[in-house]
């Protein structure tokens, strides 16, 4: 199957392989945000003329799909933000930071992105909470007993990505939720890089919190979402205030809050950007989360036997079954990799990928990452295995 009619980014001359990043945006996706600017380009929420309303539908219409797509109890506990980075700290400041003490304790890992450790670094600074830190394996992957051996009678908070940006491993959050809510532990799931590869049901995980990103599963930019149970939300305090959240002000300082989800979401919104979200949602719907899964699976395989038959490249999370590959060719810096690669068409990133503590734990400041998304294909990793051969 050939998605190059779809994904005009697929016509160029170039391999995408830095999916983890942002993904590739379907016609579908930015014909629906043109036909909002170009056709009904109202205000959400606002006015009470036609196109407004229509604006409202679509908001509204995106707002359901998200909530089946995770399978969510209502779509009152899905709130739009502006990315993961936004939810997560929505979460930690909106809600952590009005219920935790000095002394209580949040868990997470060295593997986590910049995104769940910087917020609560800072909450930590500003209230006094402890941040520790669950043991990592050896191959850098999570166990329920590493989680269980960190937990204390002061965890009030877990706070992990489902799927890490680096290694790629997939947590046994089910697992750990349960045995977290058997202690009245919290857990907040970053799921930015599993909700767009694999299916997620918020209900069967019993997941309390979930951020994700449009833009990591064909949506576009600037579009994230938080989910959290209805119960927990109601007790989220907003940290935007102003237009479109409120019911009612005076100049007495009496204030109400509009109810879930609106309350949670001050301002204009990103209306082009939910509206074509949705289309974004059915795309990967009609081709089944598990389907890609498993694709994204294959694909990785077969990119690391090819690489495994080259003895200067040092894979880092070759047996770790998704989409993403880490890797480094001895003797080149890993910048000199990822730029001769791009020099022949075929992006991929490099750095710390935001991981900046998984460094320390890895012992190597850069590695080169290799994240597939359903659209890349054989024929892509045949070529860059030509290309790499060059440097061998
Ligand atoms: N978090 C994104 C990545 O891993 C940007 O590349």
């Amino acid at each position: 199957m050939t998605f190059k009619e779809d994904f005009p980014m697929l016509k160029k001359d170039l391999i995408y392989f830095d999916n983890a990043a942002t993904s590739l945006k379907p016609r579908c996706v930015v014909e629906k945000m043109n036909d909002y600017y170009f056709n009904y380009g109202a205000n959400a929420h606002r006015g009470d003329y036609q196109i407004s309303k229509i604006v409202n539908e679509k908001v509204e219409e995106t707002r359901k799909k998200v909530a089946q797509f995770i399978n969510s109890k209502n779509e009152n506990e899905v709130i739009f933000t502006n990315g993961t980075t936004e939810s997560l700290n929505l979460v930690i400041n909106g809600y952590f930071k009005n219920y935790l003490n000095a002394t209580d304790e949040v868990l997470i890992t060295k593997a986590e992105h910049a995104s769940n450790i910087l917020p609560w670094f800072e909450l930590a600074k500003k209230i006094g909470i402890v941040v520790k830190y669950i043991d990592l394996n050896e191959d850098f992957t999570v166990s329920l007993d590493n989680v269980a051996k960190a937990i204390s009678k002061k965890t009030k908070v877990i706070s992990l990505a489902h799927i890490t940006n680096v290694i790629g491993d997939i947590r046994p959050i089910k697992e750990i939720i349960k045995l977290a809510h058997k202690l009245g532990i919290l857990v907040v799931i970053d799921g930015a890089q599993s909700v767009p590869h694999k299916k997620i049901d918020v209900q069967d995980f019993d997941i309390d919190f979930l951020c994700f990103s449009a833009h990591k599963m064909l949506g576009p930019t600037g579009v994230g979402v938080l989910y959290g149970k209805d119960n927990l939300l109601n007790r989220l305090k907003p940290i935007n205030v102003g237009g479109g959240m409120n019911s009612y002000f005076d100049s007495l300082m009496n204030i109400e809050y509009k109810n879930l989800p609106y309350k949670l979401e001050a301002g204009t919104p990103n209306i082009a950007g939910i509206i074509a979200f949705s289309n974004a949602l059915d795309y990967l719907e009609n081709l089944g989360m598990d389907n890609i899964c498993k694709y994204e699976v294959d694909l990785k395989k077969y990119l690391v036997e090819k690489l495994s038959k080259f003895n200067n490249i040092v894979m880092y999370n070759k047996d770790i079954e998704n989409g993403i590959l880490t890797f480094n060719v001895k003797n080149f810096s890993s910048r000199d990799v990822a730029s001769y690669l791009d020099k022949n068409g075929i992006c991929v990133r490099v750095g710390s990928h935001c991981a900046k503590i998984l460094s320390e734990v890895i012992g190597i400041n850069s590695t080169c990452r290799i994240s597939l998304y359903f659209y890349n294909t054989k024929e892509e990793v045949e070529k860059l295995v030509q290309v790499i051969t060059a440097i061998n």
